[in-house]
């Protein structure tokens, strides 16, 4: 690969190969759970846009797809539990399947209050479809009605996920170098 990107990389906790037979199987549950139903998912930005391209594709369903992006209050982040929209949907969720598609879950407090405001909306049901999971840091129980891999706690990069906004791109997941992360 170029860009040396893979220089950053100390070791690939998933394939490209894994991922795609795991999201496969993941868009196989989701197709017989919603029969009959039409969904509509909802990708958290930014980290979750690679994942849902691909398990959009693995359902068989009709499927629409709209966006939030949200971010954590001030800088004690993920700690605050207070996250802010930056972004909202376009459409109106009520009465729909709502299928929230996210890249990781690390102490549930995103998913947590997205959760709570998406329920104020009245939609007909809300499911998760996670990605990764990582229970270890977890400070809010979030109900994961789909989860790809569950990890420990290690910081992940790749396939739609970054370190200061690079290493989305890359095509597996994995862990980076300590050397990366000091600069
Ligand atoms: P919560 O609220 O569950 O937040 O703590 C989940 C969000 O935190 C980010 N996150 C990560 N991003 N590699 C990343 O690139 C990681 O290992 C990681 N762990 C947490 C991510 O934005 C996720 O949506
Ligand atoms: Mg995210």
């Amino acid at each position: 690969m170029s860009n040396n990107m893979m220089d950053d990389v100390e070791k690939i906790l998933f394939s490209e190969a894994e991922l795609a037979t795991r999201i496969k199987e993941l868009g196989q549950a989701i197709t017989a759970d919603y029969a009959g139903k039409e969904i509509l998912m909802i990708g958290v930005l930014r980290g979750a846009v690679i994942f849902m391209s691909d398990l959009a594709r693995a359902i068989e369903l009709p499927v629409a797809v709209d966006f939030m992006a949200v971010s954590s209050y001030g800088a004690a982040t993920s700690s605050s539990g207070v996250v802010r929209i930056l972004k909202d949907l376009d459409e109106d969720v009520e009465n729909k399947h709502v299928l929230i598609v996210e890249d990781i879950i690390d102490s549930g407090l995103t998913l947590n209050y997205l959760m709570e405001n998406l329920w104020s909306r009245k939609p007909a049901s809300i499911k998760i479809c996670t990605l990764l999971n990582k229970p270890d840091r977890r400070k809010a129980d979030v109900p994961i009605a789909y989860n790809g891999f569950t990890i420990p706690d290690y910081f992940v990069v790749g396939y739609g996920l970054d370190f200061a906004e690079k290493y989305r791109n890359l095509p597996f997941i994995g862990v980076l170098k300590p050397e990366a992360y000091q600069g």
